[in-house]
């Protein structure tokens, strides 16, 4: 499609950027909060990058104040945080910790007096610990239930403030990490228990949004999965055809459940063959139908390419299954021994030959982004709003307190130029956040690779200052948020 001219961005998008409690907030055994399984599994050696983890983050926590000024200086729109469970409920159920909520109340005060719209994340991944030892986590019903009881206090705590609300983060991404990879908590590789705990978020997501439309009839929400589109390697139908597999493994096994309350049936053919398929009760598909989000959450950092699963080359299998294991969550390939039984031929991952890559081998795929969002739109016919997109890159201080973030602001134009051109095919947005705000946390690769538009001055293993200093992409997205992406 070509178009002369290009739709303006609608008048009230929501310019945003992003974090996570756990990858910003430190505290981690402030004010009465409880341990969640992060807390835990970072401690375990070898497991991330120079054995980082969020005890101190970059203390939002206690900073909160000054981020948000500097949001407000930025003249920010909305800023999407994610709130972290077990400051609220330290077991994870039953006893509430008074002083967790208050933090996120004041949090969601500070950025409203300074014109900054909240987007609340509910689950980015950080579990109360309490759960998991107690039920086995997400394995088990049980947890709906503790779910929806956090759930509740926020609605009722933060209902009338907060307008858009994030159920879950990547649910993709962080079943298949602590479930498959061994490279999240709870640190598993068992993929019959991946989708059966799967199954039971995808249940807790549910009740969550029915117990929004009751408790908070005016707000917005919806999960926010990370989007991949899968190209086919070659026009070879059978590299279409592992393409068409790879879409439905990967995005709408999770995208066809949120929008219609179903399993796409082929990779559910799929999964029972293997023996791996969840354990659906009759009374779940109702829930499941029953749930409608008023909008679809996207996280957008590259998509894949894949051909035809060559049973007669398991070497190279071996191969492509390490290169996507820890350092690339969002191409899911089918494990190895499963992908050589001869029934299940679905797919096998391949080098794209048109796209560069980031400094941590991740594809730079801006067109991919337009094809995201349209597919994703003319797919679920729902409003998208981009809830995370940026670029993690080795970031240099200069001796004059100055980061020249070029390639960021590079990246960003590009990807934000395809949105642009996505809205014009008719794309319905919302609003679109940079990952990131600040630098923050890595889960995995610690301080080193950076995201924010604020400098954060900590390394791995100095804390340092940790004093905020405005990169030159800080200058230029809020030169771009003034004039509503006009010059894009
Ligand atoms: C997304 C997560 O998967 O990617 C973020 O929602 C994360 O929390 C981001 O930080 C970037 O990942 P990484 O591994 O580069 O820090």
């Amino acid at each position: 499609m070509f178009h002369e001219t290009l739709d303006s961005f609608p008048k009230d998008f929501l310019w945003g950027a992003a974090s996570a409690a756990y990858q910003i907030e430190g505290a981690f055994d402030a004010d009465g909060k409880g341990p969640s399984i992060w807390d835990e599994f970072t401690k375990i050696p070898e497991k991330t990058f120079e054995g980082t983890n969020g005890d101190v983050a970059i203390d939002h926590y206690h900073r909160y104040k000054e981020d948000v000024k500097l949001m407000a200086g930025m003249g920010l729109k909305a800023y999407r945080f994610s709130v972290s469970w077990s400051r609220i409920l330290p077991e994870g159920e039953g006893e509430v910790n008074e002083a967790g909520l208050q933090f996120y109340e004041d949090l969601v005060d500070e950025l409203i007096k300074n014109g900054v719209e909240p987007v609340l994340t509910l689950y980015h991944w950080d579990l109360p610990l309490a759960l998991q030892e107690k039920y086995n986590g997400w394995e088990s019903r049980e947890t709906i239930r503790a779910f929806k009881q956090y759930c509740e206090l926020l609605f009722e705590r933060l209902g009338k403030k907060v307008t858009y609300w994030v159920t879950f983060n990547e649910q993709n991404v962080f079943t298949s990490m602590g479930y498959r990879w061994e490279s999240h908590p709870p640190n598993v590789s068992d993929t019959k228990r991946l989708f059966e705990a799967n199954h039971i978020i995808n249940l807790a997501n549910a009740e969550a949004i029915n117990l929004f439309k009751e408790m908070v009839p005016e707000g917005k929400i919806g999960p926010s999965f990370g989007y991949g589109p899968v190209y086919p390697l070659t026009s070879d139908p059978s590299d279409v055809l592992a393409a068409e597999n790879a879409h439905d493994f990967n995005n709408a096994w999770w995208l066809d459940i949120y929008c219609k309350g179903k399993y796409p049936v082929t990779t559910f053919n799929q999964l029972k063959r293997m023996g791996i398929a969840p354990t659906v009760l009759p009374e779940d598909e109702e829930l499941l139908k029953s749930a409608k989000p008023d909008f679809l959450g996207i996280n957008y950092y590259h998509g894949g390419t894949v051909k035809q699963n060559k049973l007669e080359n398991p070497t190279e299998n071996e191969e492509t299954n390490k290169q996507f294991s820890s350092t690339d969550p969002y191409l899911m390939q089918p494990k190895d021994e499963q992908s050589q039984s001869p029934e299940v031929p679905m797919f096998q991952s391949a080098e794209n030959p048109y796209l560069e890559k980031t400094d941590w081998g991740w594809e730079i795929d801006p067109v991919g982004f337009r094809v995201a969002l349209r597919q994703v739109f003319a797919r679920y016919d729902l409003p998208l709003f981009v809830t995370e997109n940026g670029l993690g890159a080795l970031d240099e201080l200069t001796e004059e307190e100055e980061i020249h973030d070029d390639y960021r602001i590079q990246y960003l134009e590009n990807h934000i130029s395809e949105m642009k051109k996505a809205i014009s095919d008719g794309v319905d947005m919302i609003g679109y956040c940079a990952w990131s705000f600040t630098d923050l946390l890595s889960w995995l690769n610690g301080y080193k690779k950076r995201y924010g538009f604020v400098y954060v001055n900590r390394t791995e293993t100095d804390e340092k200052d940790m004093r905020r200093i405005p990169k030159k992409s800080f200058y230029w997205y809020k030169e771009l948020i003034e004039n509503n992406g006009q010059n894009i």
